[in-house]
């Protein structure tokens, strides 16, 4: 008899320390950015996140060949011509990296691009 009630107090007790666990959970979620630990970051910004990718495409998009990718150019020469606002599969820079044009870039970069151009392509 003695061994059952140590058995149920030990139950409860358990249970009751289990709850008070849970409760802290929904209070840290909410002082949480939601955009931690993912890939891509809310919000992209062309001018932070897109332009110096284009670092190792001037050599040869520095003005002669189209787009022109040099820093102050690139977004009016890539947007409408090269890049449909929220609609990468549409747009030619887009499907021309992924295509892997001239070594392409890195796949956290091409999801960035895309991420930007899902978003509006904003000249942000
Ligand atoms: C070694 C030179 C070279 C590099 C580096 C290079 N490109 Fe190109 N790119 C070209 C040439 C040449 C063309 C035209 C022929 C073609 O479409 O492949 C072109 C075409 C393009 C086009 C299509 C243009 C059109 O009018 O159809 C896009 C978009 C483009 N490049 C983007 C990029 C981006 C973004 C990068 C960097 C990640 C890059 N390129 C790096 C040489 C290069």
């Amino acid at each position: 008899m003695k061994n059952i009630f140590k058995i149920i107090m030990l139950l409860s007790i358990g249970l009751f320390l289990n709850s008070c666990y849970y409760d802290a959970y929904p209070e840290e979620e909410i002082s949480t950015p939601d955009n931690d630990g993912g890939e891509v970051p809310t919000e992209v910004s062309f001018q932070i996140d897109i332009q110096p990718i284009f670092g190792k495409c001037v050599g040869c998009h520095g003005g002669n060949q189209n787009p022109n990718l040099t820093e102050g150019n690139a977004y009016s020469s890539l947007v409408p011509a090269y890049v449909k606002a929220n609609d990468a599969n549409g747009s030619k820079l887009f499907k021309k990296l992924n295509d892997g044009h001239q070594g392409g870039v890195s796949n956290d970069k091409l999801a960035l691009i895309k991420a930007w151009i899902n978003d509006g392509a904003k000249n942000n």
